[in-house]
């Protein structure tokens, strides 16, 4: 199989592949560094004089060979000039070695890491944690950063007494008494799933294979939280086979964590804004879990085709939320998803190749290419899919997708042939009713798409109709007793976007949102403050953005900030004392949208 070259690495420009790490790190909170070496063997040393690594702001210390009774030589090595999101390549000269030791320096602003102080923190200790996807672990190690190369890894890695360190491995329960931590890897991973996380952490095991690490006051709320763990477990294994990682643990951030969730293997790390005391935000973890299939087994082979990735662990964690919670409740994902959907195409415009399940992102920071549509609209692909073949059909094929190309890359042309030699060419004239190629190179959302209803949602329609014509809010909350969280989204994104501040105060005072403690409900209300100007929302909006880091709030708050009068100067200002709290994936998007506007 011929994958494609990755225009995000520099690794491709040589043959030579790693295999395994030994990585060996010091981890120091005063200088916000990490110091050591990544030792990296070779699958096929032969295939070319040179090697070519990854780099983005490192320290390089030295580069040896290391022979197998560990004598070390100094090796030949230089760097390329430095691309501002690409960084280095590093080329190292072979000269017959099979394994290189690179001894290195992570920078304190390096993108991946975010150092944070104890005020950062639920507790009183430091923490260190980092988010390696899309292509920022070559800013805390030398690695092949592209999705289609695998490794092993074993990690050592010192830390400041009293913090516990994790990484996307077989992780240690306790405490070590010297600080010192030993990892293993044993499954090929791609360096995009490379992790590591310090702190004040502590476990609570959920089932014998499943369990949560927290900060000690964060924990007890998340054992209750997700406590379905195991059944999650079982129910996507039933779904689409084995999970192939052994543990399956949560780790819970502080709320500086840019992304909801980030599906490091192993260690699904997650944001605490998904903490809302009901169990109703769990579908993230679904998410990530359905990763370890779509996406850590199975794994895009570039950038280009995330949607590989992230449409069918959608689609995936639909059907696990199914398996627990009904369809009713899935329904209620899938119109959610679906509206994300439509407003993500209006926003990126309807004409724009961005829009495509199968992207072209050479030459840009795939950070800005990887949108929604690769999650919404991949999984309405798949919808489509099983509204032509039918469940049963589509499951089998999916399953056996998993387990043929396990711990392989995948990119989109290679999954086109495999889905018409397996379902499509079966039945004359499917792929054309499909639409295929309109929904993989084609802009917008095909027409074949099967439509998706809530029967709960009709219910919150009711009460936007009744709204509309006038009925007070107060005569209306008995109805409103049994809403979930995704009602309250579905109410909030319903309501129209010409209240005044006189009835947002109504319908706060009724249905108390701004006193929300779900984070999905506030940054679905605060929009709607903002641009009605009700003022008794800033307090509680404010101390949202000072303290909350997920990119995928912050940043349209941010914009709905700007777009009030005196929004420049408001936004700017909050920015100024929140930018310190936010990881540099979400300052980097926030940056550009503040510069845009002065
Ligand atoms: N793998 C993604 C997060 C990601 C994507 C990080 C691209 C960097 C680049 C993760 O699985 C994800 O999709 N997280 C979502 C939650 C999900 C429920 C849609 C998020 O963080 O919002
Ligand atoms: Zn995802």
């Amino acid at each position: 199989m011929q994958l494609p070259t990755d225009p995000h690495s520099h690794a491709g420009s040589s043959p030579v592949r790693v295999r395994h790490l030994v990585l060996d790190l010091l981890v120091d909170f005063d200088t916000r560094s990490l110091t050591g070496s990544a030792t990296w063997h070779l699958a096929n040393p032969d295939a070319a004089p040179e090697v070519v690594f990854d780099v983005r702001d490192l320290t390089i210390a030295s580069v040896e060979s290391v022979d197998s009774d560990g004598n070390a030589t100094t090796a030949d090595y230089t760097l390329t000039t430095p691309d501002p999101v690409l960084g280095q390549g590093l080329r190292v000269s072979l000269a017959g070695a099979t394994t290189l030791r690179i001894g290195y320096r992570t920078a304190p602003t390096a993108a991946a890491l975010q150092w944070l102080v104890p005020a950062q923190t639920a507790g009183t200790q430091p923490f260190l944690f980092t988010q390696s996807q899309a292509i920022l672990a070559r800013t805390w190690l030398p690695c092949q950063d592209s999705p289609g190369i695998r490794f092993t890894y074993e990690a050592s890695v010192r830390v400041p007494a009293h913090l516990l360190a994790l990484m996307s491995a077989e992780n240690p329960q306790q405490l070590t008494a010297s600080g010192e931590y030993r990892f293993r890897m044993a499954q090929p991973i791609p360096a995009y799933l490379m992790a590591l996380a310090v702190g004040d952490l502590a476990f609570a095991p959920l089932s014998a294979r499943t369990g949560i690490y927290a900060e000690p006051a964060t924990l007890p709320v998340a054992t209750h939280e997700f406590a379905d763990l195991e059944k999650m477990v079982a129910a996507a294994e039933q779904l689409y086979g084995p999970y192939r990682w052994d543990r399956y643990d949560l780790l819970v951030l502080p709320p500086s964590f840019p992304f909801g969730g980030m599906e490091n293997p192993r260690l699904t790390f997650v944001t605490p804004t998904i903490l809302a005391g009901d169990r109703s935000l769990t579908s993230l973890v679904a998410h990530e879990l359905a990763h370890s299939w779509s996406g850590n087994l199975v794994t895009n082979a570039t950038w280009n085709d995330f949607w590989l990735n992230e449409g069918f662990t959608v689609y995936f964690e639909r059907r696990i939320m199914e398996h627990l919670y009904t369809g009713e409740y899935a329904d209620m994902l899938q119109v959610l998803g679906r509206d994300t959907l439509h407003h993500t195409i209006a926003e990126i415009g309807e004409a724009s190749p961005d829009t495509h399940l199968r992207l072209n992102l050479a030459g840009r920071d795939p950070d800005e290419g990887l949108t929604e549509i690769a999650y919404e609209k991949g999984c309405s692909l798949l919808l489509t899919l099983e509204s032509l073949v039918g469940r049963t059909h589509l499951d089998t094929f999916i399953k056996e997708y998993f387990a043929h190309f396990s711990f392989q890359a995948m990119d989109t042309a290679t999954f086109l042939d495999y889905l018409r030699t397996e379902l499509l060419n079966k039945e004359p004239g499917l792929e054309a009713r499909l639409q295929l190629s309109d929904w993989v190179d084609g802009p917008g959302l095909p027409t074949n798409v099967p439509a998706v209803a809530s029967r709960r949602f009709a219910a919150v329609d009711q009460v936007l109709a009744e709204l509309s014509t006038g009925t007070a809010p107060a005569t209306l909350l008995a109805g409103t007793a049994d809403w979930s969280s995704h009602e309250w989204l579905h109410f909030l994104h319903g309501l129209p976007p010409t209240l005044s501040a006189a009835q947002l105060q109504l319908l706060d005072e009724t249905f108390q949102f701004t006193a929300s403690g779900n984070a999905e409900i506030l940054a679905a209300w605060f929009p709607h403050t903002l641009r009605a100007g009700y003022a008794a929302a800033t307090p509680a909006l404010e101390h949202f953005l000072r303290h909350v880091g997920r990119r995928k709030f912050i940043v349209p708050l941010y914009r709905a900030l700007l777009a009030t009068p005196d929004g420049q100067a408001r936004a700017h200002y909050i920015y100024g004392v929140a930018r310190a709290n936010y990881h540099s994936v979400a300052t980097s998007t926030l940056d550009a949208l503040l510069a845009e506007r002065t």
